[in-house]
């Protein structure tokens, strides 16, 4: 159980609307601070099942204590009637998807919609948080929307959340900084609410206009995507020259204005639903505004190259792959989640099937997702060693800790071959080589 210092608490009555990752961690976050937490999903198969307890739509650690917890002192509850949920709630916290467009821009109707609804039901004041990730100028469209309903005044404020799935109730409770925004002409009463609200976290509260709030979300993920580019542009060219990227990391993130928690990990490149998203909407929000994102679209078709780029190496290591036994370990698109949203390993499994190779998937609990997307075509394992059992070959795409503490004299005994591609530079070349394996790195003179 995370835990952090409550000198205050905060008592608002509190609505999630959109109970996703980022609806639910917020709402068993918020209720662990002393709010009492009203949600609605348009899924009202998830609502009942979360009411009835003991139950999570996907695996996060640490959130199923915090949901029961929250549940069992009454400070959370889940309706299908978002009525009740509106009526009940000072403010409301809107949590809905925001995918991208067929043209990468972002979809907004999950918000409009919402909004919508939830403007029919508001008959006295309120305060709207756009907590999704959402375009420049949204909450000025959303104010709009709750104008055409309640003539009264509604402030929106930009809340953009920064949680990392994996350790999303960590990243919440403990975040870095908390982003508000607020509009022009917004109630002293409204500042001061957002503000006790998040008092409980002590943490940098930055207080700024919508829009900067809005646009800072993108800026931090953006940046992050670009982070992960540059490196794997950089072990490419290692690939070619010799070098060894790993180091060169190292190397760079010794230089205080880099810094040792820098993204700077080469490997199979980043995933999940919101940086390849965020990158989309960022780019056409570029063109939008006359400016060339050239250099944001490098970021991204570097993305994509590194999983072609996994593949060849298979390739290089296999040769012809029709009928090899290929292990691919680890389907999430980053350790401690299920979530397996535009993971690396979906584009690498797609292309060793075409190629005609038999592919074995291994996840801790990523497999009940993977089967909903390859169901016959693959087989599934969760236990590693029984997955490597007459393999040809071993991929490395998500580095959870259990792959990271593989006994390589006990697989290489299991193995048909001896080929390991480590997809994320986990482990130590020489360690595998002397346990028989060929190893095949990213960027690591192979
Ligand atoms: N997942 C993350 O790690 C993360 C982190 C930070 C920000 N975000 C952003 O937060 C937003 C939500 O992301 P998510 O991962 O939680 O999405 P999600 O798809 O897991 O959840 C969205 C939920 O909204 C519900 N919904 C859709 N329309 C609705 C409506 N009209 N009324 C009520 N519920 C409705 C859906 O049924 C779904 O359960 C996105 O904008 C995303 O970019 C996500």
């Amino acid at each position: 159980m995370i835990k952090i210092k409550k000198t205050k608490k905060s008592s608002y009555n509190i609505g999630i609307i959109g109970v996703g990752w980022v609806g639910l961690i917020t709402a068993a976050s918020l209720a662990d601070l002393g709010n009492k937490v009203r949600c609605f999903d348009v899924d009202s198969k998830r609502m009942n099942n979360l009411q009835k307890g003991s139950w999570l739509p996907f695996y996060e650690p640490h959130l199923k204590q915090l949901v029961d917890k929250n549940l069992k002192a009454g400070r959370l509850s889940f309706y299908i009637n978002l009525e009740h949920v509106v009526e009940n709630s000072q403010v409301i916290f809107i949590c809905v998807g925001t995918p991208s467009r067929k043209n990468g821009s972002v979809d907004l109707s999950y918000i409009k919609n919402a909004c919508q609804d939830i403007a029919k039901y508001t008959n006295e004041s309120k305060i709207i948080v756009i907590k999704s990730t959402v375009p420049t100028g949204t909450a000025e469209i959303v104010s709009k929307i709750f104008k055409r309903y309640y003539k009264g005044q509604t402030d929106i404020v930009s809340n953009p959340e920064f949680l990392q799935e994996g350790r999303a109730v960590e990243s919440f409770l403990k975040a870095d900084r908390i982003v508000i925004g607020y509009p022009g002409l917004c109630k002293p009463a409204t500042k001061k609410i957002m503000k006790d609200i998040y008092s409980p976290l002590k943490v940098s509260i930055f207080e700024t206009n919508n829009r900067t709030a809005e646009m800072s979300k993108y800026a931090s993920n953006v940046f992050l995507a670009t982070e992960i580019s540059f490196i794997n542009n950089i072990a490419n060219l290692c690939d070619e020259t010799g070098a060894d990227v790993k180091i060169i990391s190292d190397i760079m993130k010794a230089d205080k204005r880099i810094g040792y928690k820098a993204f700077l990990n080469a490997g199979a490149g980043y995933g999940g639903l919101c940086f390849p998203k965020d990158m989309r909407g960022f780019i056409r929000a570029y063109e939008r505004n006359g400016y060339d994102p050239t250099f944001l679209k490098m970021v991204e078709k570097i993305n994509l190259s590194q999983r072609t780029i996994i593949v060849k190496k298979i390739r290089k290591a296999l040769g012809k792959l029709k009928g090899k036994t290929i292990v691919i370990l680890g389907i999430s698109f980053k350790p401690n989640t299920d979530d397996i949203r535009d993971a690396p390993s979906l584009t690498v499994i797609e292309k060793l099937l075409s190629a005609g190779a038999q592919v074995r998937l291994c996840d801790p609990v990523a497999l009940h997702n993977a089967k909903a997307v390859f169901n016959n075509r693959v087989t599934y394992n969760f236990e590693t060693y029984e997955a490597l059992k007459g393999a040809h070959a071993a991929v490395l795409i998500t580095e959870w800790d259990r792959y990271k503490n593989i006994d390589f004299m006990r697989a290489r005994k299991l193995m048909k071959k001896n080929i390991i591609i480590d997809g994320r530079n986990i482990y130590d070349p020489l360690k595998l080589k002397k346990a028989g394996f060929k190893y095949y790195g990213i960027g690591r003179n192979n």
